[in-house]
């Protein structure tokens, strides 16, 4: 469509919100936990971190598909900008409870907190009971593993898990709520705010925010505001409000693109968009494709998983992003698109340095295509097991021909300023036999190959260790997959 509006509008305690930034003098970075916050009764939401790492600000934003089948996710408030809820129905934990003859009717969720000892202070709570209300909304009678996943995001330091767990499975039964009966009308009333899908153009005294609703307008936008911050999750990119204190003088959403969502499979590759949340990415892949659903499985927290995408991973450059060794090792593509067209480069020609990637002027990720390469594997090692960013992280890929190594890629995170392949230590395995006694001696080459720094994370030297360990580790878990004795 063409036109653009300087408004975003969201359902919020039942009823259609407008706000117009530039009338109401608000910034349109604001986060969502800020707004509403800012709101009469609606202190439930709080601010722990700001930083995406103790859920206590946990949201539910709810969406109707194109059948107007409602699907639920719980994201982390402190990381979105509020533009970024357009058209969407926003749940906070005021919206929960109802009141019933002059009584408060706590929800299923909440009561199964309260019988089964969940609770105990006010600041987590809230955040905890939307995960399991959005688990429960998804999910019907979750495995632990699912209920676990749903609640890596959530800190609780008093009351221990096992009683959240408890309250998560147990009110996870499939019994509709008041949520239910209302569907209709909120799907009904969000197709109304999703009919036209305009683009959205606020400019303040100090900030412009561009949200476009289709490809070829993020182009148009992207080619004329090249000094503007491309966001599509904001996972990354909010940090520098919330914790840096820098004023974000133009965005650029990426958000409301629904081209960039999209997930191929074919017999050879799978494609996906680089703005598909890698929570949908998870569920697309299955538990195949095993080396990439590793490195899902341990990427942050479910509600940064509902937001952050694959091209704002890779966008970042970071040396220690975990898809992007990932990547290496699968040898993948990028399709990079700009109004004139598109062009092709390997995941490993496209990283330039810390932080810096080819990107150019009026250029985004379009998509990223991954081979179907067997024998690759993932690791992450970090100082615990969900929530947290690599201190070393591995993408390893190995092909035999009459047992002698004829390809191999050993990409390492954490260990240089940016993603980088063992180059050395390749060249030493290739043409050699896939054994003990030149692992090992691949192992020497290995620790020497890098020169990592020491950081809160770790010293230099544990690194070092970890990355020849992780090649010993992946030579255990291949040697026999790769025998042809069997
Ligand atoms: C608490 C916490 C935990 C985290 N844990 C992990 C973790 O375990 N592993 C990990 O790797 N990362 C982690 N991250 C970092 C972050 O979540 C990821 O890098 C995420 O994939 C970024 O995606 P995004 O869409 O949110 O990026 P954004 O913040 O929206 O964008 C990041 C950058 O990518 C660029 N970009 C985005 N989309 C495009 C596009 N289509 N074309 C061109 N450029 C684009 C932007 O210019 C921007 O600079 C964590 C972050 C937090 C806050
Ligand atoms: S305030 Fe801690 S995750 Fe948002
Ligand atoms: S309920 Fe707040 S720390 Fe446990």
């Amino acid at each position: 469509m063409d036109g653009v509006r300087n408004t975003v509008r969201f359902i919020l305690d039942g009823k259609t919100v407008t706000i117009d930034f530039e009338k109401e003098m608000i910034s349109p970075t604001i986060t969502v936990l800020n707004y509403i916050r800012s709101l009469p009764k609606h202190k439930g939401v709080k601010e722990g971190c700001a930083e995406g790492d103790c859920g206590a600000c946990t949201v539910v934003l709810a969406e109707a598909d194109s059948n107007g089948k409602m699907t639920y996710r719980a994201v982390n408030s402190c990381l979105i900008f509020l533009p970024m809820i357009d058209g969407k129905h926003l749940i906070t934990i005021e919206n929960l409870a109802q009141k019933e003859s002059g009584e408060v009717k706590l929800h299923a969720v909440q009561q199964a907190m309260v019988d089964l000892n969940g609770s105990q202070c006010g600041f987590c709570t809230p955040g905890i009971v939307m995960s399991i209300f959005a688990l429960q909304k998804s999910h019907v009678n979750p495995s632990r593993e699912i209920a676990e996943d749903a609640l890596t995001g959530n800190l609780c330091r008093c009351t221990g898990y096992q009683p959240i767990l408890n309250a998560a499975l147990k009110s996870s039964n499939g019994e509709p709520d008041h949520f239910t009966k209302d569907e209709k009308n909120i799907s009904e009333e969000l197709s109304k705010l999703n009919s036209e899908p305009t683009d959205i153009l606020i400019k303040t005294k100090d900030q412009t925010y561009i949200q476009p609703k289709s490809l070829k307008s993020a182009l148009k936008y992207v080619s004329q505001n090249p000094d503007a911050i491309i966001i599509n999750g904001s996972t990354d990119v909010a940090l520098k409000q919330t914790k840096k204190f820098e004023l974000i003088p133009k965005v650029i959403d990426l958000s409301a693109v629904q081209e960039l969502k999209f997930f191929n499979e074919d017999e050879d590759q799978i494609e996906i968009g680089a703005g598909l949340p890698l929570e949908s990415v998870k569920i697309k892949l299955n538990g195949k494709f095993c080396a990439f659903a590793d490195a899902l499985k341990v990427f942050a927290s479910k509600q940064i998983r509902e937001l952050a995408t694959l091209g704002g991973n890779i966008g970042t450059a970071s040396p220690i992003g975990d898809t992007i060794p990932l990547l290496f090792a699968y040898d993948a593509k990028l399709k990079i698109v700009n109004q004139n067209g598109e062009r092709l480069i390997r995941i490993e020609d496209f990283i330039k340095g810390y932080r810096q990637t080819d990107l150019k002027a009026g250029e985004l990720i379009y998509t990223v295509m991954i081979p179907k390469h067997q024998n690759v594997k993932f690791y992450k090692v970090s100082k615990r097991k969900d929530l947290d960013i690599s201190t070393v992280s591995a993408g390893f890929r190995i092909g035999l021909n009459n047992e002698k190594v004829k390809d191999i890629c050993l990409a390492f995170g954490g260990m240089a300023a940016m993603p980088k392949r063992a180059k050395k230590t390749e060249a030493f395995l290739l043409g050699k036999a896939w054994n003990e006694n030149n692992v090992e001696a691949a192992m020497k080459i290995l620790k020497e190959e890098f020169q990592p720094l020491s950081d809160a994370r770790s010293g230099k030297e544990f690194r070092k260790l970890a990355a020849k360990n992780l090649l010993l580790k992946f030579y255990e878990e291949t040697k026999d997959e790769l025998s042809p004795a069997r």
